[in-house]
Order: structure tokens, then sequence, then C-alpha cells
């Protein structure tokens, strides 16, 4: 029986993957896009990344005034389940406009709760993120850390891990993944898909990417006295293939489960990686130099964080295959054949 899964934000990095993971295991899906962040390109390759039924809604889940059509539009499709990506994530901006963050967040979480209880769909998996787990834990960290995100991004995704959870509380009927990602990284082997990010990169692998490229002169590494082996921030990089795949085998975990409720799971490789090291494996992914200069830490920053992905092994029957230099030459090949990104 086909899958029909609804695919929030499915346009963007993350969710373009998901998409051609669903499609190529011939899913059925339905995108919630407001192409904020996301380029209407994405889905011309991801349909010739992966033929198949992919409908396209354009809609902002965190406009009350879009949110009757949202909900008869998901109730027509008449999903199985969804996967909800759509949201802001930039931790600085975040700081710098929380009001923005938390209406527009957790109000397209609620809008596509709402949509997802009237289409009677309640298997749910949620993009959280290891920002909830702050610098409160030692790395290797499992399901069971502490909790403590230092910035209002990673407020909303632990607000919504407990939304979710008091949802699948109130009814259960409601079987619901919150998947922790580490950090995602890389794109499709095609090259044909990838990140795109909007103005100048937040995050470490599209600055080094747009710096192999020629985009960017010189990348900034924040911080070289913190208490790790090359006194460089220390990561778990996660290939988005591999990332994608494990929302597949968490809305296939969901399908067959036969009781209800929330279960969060980690999604990473369980290694940690320094800035240093990725910059290595760039340069020889790409045989591109990749100037830098060692600048003061980024507020907000922490030392080390990796995972324990046993969880994900135990119930999902999923674990990250992709290794370091699988990563860099992915990620490589996106930007080398897409300088401009989409837009080129
Ligand atoms: C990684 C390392 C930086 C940029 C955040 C969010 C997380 C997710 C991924 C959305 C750190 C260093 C970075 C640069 C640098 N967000 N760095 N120079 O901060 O671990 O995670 O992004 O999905 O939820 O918390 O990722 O890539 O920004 O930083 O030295 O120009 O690279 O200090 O050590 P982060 P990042």
């Amino acid at each position: 029986m086909t899958k029909r899964i609804v695919v929030t934000g499915g346009a963007g990095y993350i969710g373009s993957h998901v998409c051609v993971e669903l499609l190529a295991g011939g899913a059925a899906a339905l995108v919630i896009d407001n192409f904020s962040n996301a380029h209407p390109e994405a889905l011309n390759r991801i349909r010739e990344l992966a033929p198949g039924d992919l409908e396209v809604l354009e809609r902002d889940l965190a406009d009350p005034a879009q949110s009757e059509d949202i909900i008869s539009a998901v109730r027509d499709f008449n999903p199985d389940g969804a996967v909800h990506l759509a949201g802001l994530k930039a931790v600085g901006e975040s700081v710098t406009e929380p009001a923005r963050y938390y209406r527009t967040n957790l109000g397209a979480a609620l809008t596509l709760i709402e949509a997802l209880d009237a289409a009677d769909a309640k298997n749910l998996v949620f993009s959280s993120s290891a920002t909830v787990y702050g610098d409160r834990n030692e790395s290797p960290v499992d399901e069971s850390g502490l909790t403590g995100p230092t910035n209002p991004y990673g407020r909303t995704k632990l607000f919504i891990e407990d939304i979710v959870r008091d949802i699948a509380h109130s009814d259960n009927r409601w079987r619901i993944v919150n998947l922790r990602y580490f950090n995602p990284v890389g794109a499709h082997a095609s090259g044909r898909i990838g990140e795109d990010p909007n103005d100048i990169p937040n995050n470490l692998f599209p600055f080094i990417a747009q710096v192999a490229v020629g985009r960017r002169d010189k990348l900034q590494v924040f911080g070289g006295d913190y208490p790790t082996p090359d006194g460089t921030g220390v990561r778990d990089y996660i290939h988005v293939t591999d990332l994608a795949r494990g929302h597949v085998a968490a809305l296939d975990y969901l399908a067959a489960k036969k009781t209800g409720g929330a279960v969060d799971i980690n999604l990473g490789t369980g290694k940690g990686v320094s800035v240093l090291e990725a910059v290595a494996a760039f340069k020889r992914a790409s045989n591109r130099d990749i100037p830098y200069d060692i600048a003061p830490r980024r507020d907000g920053d922490i030392a080390e964080i990796y995972a324990n992905a046993d969880l994900a092994q135990k119930l999902l029957g999923w674990r990250a295959e992709k290794t370091l230099e699988d990563m860099c030459a992915d990620h490589w090949r996106w930007q080398s054949q897409n300088p401009e990104g989409y837009q080129s």
C-alpha cells in the first residue's frame, strides 16, 4: 500500500532529500512550503531524481489566514502521516528576533497538528535538533540527556517536542518521533540537490564549500582555544542522505507501531569531528585551498557534542553509513556543479 506523506518544508535542504528517499521508495508526497528559504527549482530536481507522485502546496503554515486552506488540502491528500521540517532555523537570527521565531515555528507546528487531526493521520515525524541538549551533557549524548537549549531557535525545538508529547498524551492514536538531528551536511550523490542558504551561510560546511568554490575569501574559525584535541569546536556531522533515510525508517516504525506515544531519537554518527578536521577533509575532497583565520569564539557555541545513536539502531534499524569523506565529496560535487546554488 503506497504511503502518502505530507512533507512540510519539503523544498528545503533536508526536505528535498527526504522527498527523494520517500518517492524512490514508492511513497506519494505532498510538499507544503512557503519558499522563504527554498527554491522552486529544487522540486524539479527532486522529480528528476525520483519521478513519482509529488504534489506541491505553496502556503505558509505559520499564517493563520492560510490555515483553513492547508487543513482542507491535507485532508484531500488523504495522508498516512507527515514529516514536519518547515521552520526558521538560524540560531543567531533567533537571538535578535525571538518573537518571530516563536510565532513562526510554534504556529507552523500547531497548524500541521490541526490538519493531521482533521485528516485522522496521526503519525508524525518532527525535525528536532541536538541543540535541545545545550551544553549540559558529556558526549556521546543519549536521549536521556539533560535538555537546556541556549537560544530561542533551540527553545522552539524543545517547546514543539513538549507540544507533541502533550498531544500524544491526550490521544493515544498519535504516534510521534522527535528526530534530534546533529549536524546535517553533504548533498545527494548526484550533485543535483543540496544546501543553498540565503545570504551568508551561518553553518560551517556551506561556508567552507563557498570558500572552496571562490564565493567567499576566507573561513573564520570561531575559537581555537576550546578544551578539544585541536582547540576547535567538535560536532557530529551526519550526511543528509543518511538523515533522510532515518526519516523513512521513522515513518515505517510509526506505521508498524501498535501503541501511541512520542519518542525522542538522536540521528548522528556517534563520532566527533573538529572544525580543522572538517577543513582538512574538505580540502582533500575538493583539492581546493580553504584559507582560514582563527577568530574569537561565537556567542552561544559549545565546545563539543556528538551523539550516542544506539536507540535509532534499536528502534528504527537505522545507522549512519556515510563517512566524512563522503560528506565532503558530495557537498563539493553539489557546490561545484551549482556554484550559485539553484539560481545557477
Ligand atoms: C559547527 C562548528 C562553529 C561556522 C547549528 C544549530 C543546529 C543546526 C546546525 C539547523 C561550530 C564552527 C561555524 C563558521 C566556524 N541548525 N563554525 N565558522 O552551531 O553546531 O549547529 O547548526 O538545522 O540546530 O545549533 O553548526 O555549522 O554553525 O557550527 O568555525 O563560519 O563550526 O563554531 O564549532 P552548530 P555550525
